[in-house]
């Protein structure tokens, strides 16, 4: 089978023909930034909201951007026009190949570009019907969470401790509040109204965490962003994680334990038809971005 055909600084090759410097700060510190964003038939879902996030993550670490938002879009299409059919594009920038390892960043280096699209694998049928096991810890990650990093170290071994569980995901807790889970983000309800942990350094700001508020004030649900107490998260009538490959999908066990009744609830069910809903409208739309 011949490789996928994926960007490196501006061309287009075969994935398995890219050479990347061992010296690349990407390789050597995990010194990037990323991105991952999904395509519907060629439609990028909230492709600005996903390049002004790649920017703020580049303007925390102080690494200069090399393309303008239409720059982006315009390279990812290039790149999905070998990929049809719905696609993960994920884009890194790292911070470039400097003449020697040193932790002091040096001044002038060329950030090195690299992106790839692989088949969207959205939550199976049976995922959604069913919902997911998650497990818990203490969020062990830095205080940097709202950067989305290449150095993911935390994050893999958080997920670990899920995977090796057999569950989807791990639910994570700061000083006895919500944060986040290793990939995603969480949802809580209870009697109805949602609640979502606060937008700060403590967790990555979902493109789809923000999609969700709009979602819940067009479904006039009941919403609210605040602390939730690891208390709270545990006597849920509902859980729920969110990405941009997991869309929304209902927790249903957390460390064994159902949570409310066992099975998706209706509040997660009326979210999951927004958001399909959403989805929809975007594939049926013209343009190639949303
Ligand atoms: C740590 C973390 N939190 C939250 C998310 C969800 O972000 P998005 O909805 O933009 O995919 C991700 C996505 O990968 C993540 O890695």
């Amino acid at each position: 089978m011949t490789a996928p055909i994926a960007h490196f600084n501006g061309e287009l090759l075969p994935l398995d023909q890219i050479r990347i410097s061992p010296l690349d700060r990407g390789f050597i510190f995990g010194d990037g930034v990323y991105e991952v964003i999904p395509a519907y038939g060629g439609s990028l879902l909230r492709a600005r909201e996903h390049f002004r996030r790649l920017q703020r993550s580049m303007d925390e670490i102080g690494l200069a951007n090399p393309h303008t938002v239409d720059e982006w879009i315009g390279e990812v299409a290039r790149l999905l026009s070998h990929h049809p059919g719905n696609q993960s594009v994920y884009i890194q920038v790292t911070r470039g190949v400097p003449p020697k390892r040193d932790h002091v960043i040096p001044r002038g280096l060329i950030p090195t570009v690299f992106m790839m699209a692989s088949p969207l694998a959205t939550p199976s049928p049976e995922m959604v019907e069913k919902g997911v096991a998650c497990v818990s810890a203490r969020d062990f990650r830095w205080e940097k969470c709202h950067i989305k990093s290449t150095s993911l170290l935390g994050n893999v071994l958080a997920r670990q401790l899920s995977a090796d569980a057999g569950a989807t995901e791990t639910i994570l807790f700061r000083d006895g509040f919500l944060t986040e889970a290793s990939a995603s983000n969480v949802f809580v309800v209870k009697d109805g109204a949602v609640a979502a942990a606060p937008q700060d350094n403590h967790i990555l700001l979902g493109i789809t965490y923000e999609l969700l508020a709009e979602l819940a004030a067009q479904g006039k649900l009941r919403y609210a962003v605040r602390p939730i107490p690891e208390s709270e998260v545990r006597s849920a009538d509902e859980i729920w994680l969110t990405s941009s490959t997991k869309e929304v999908l209902a927790v249903t066990t957390l460390d064994g334990k159902p949570v409310g009744g066992g099975a998706p609830g209706p509040v997660f069910r009326r979210m999951h038809a927004l958001f399909q809903d959403y989805k929809a409208k975007l594939a049926a739309a013209p343009a190639a971005v949303a």
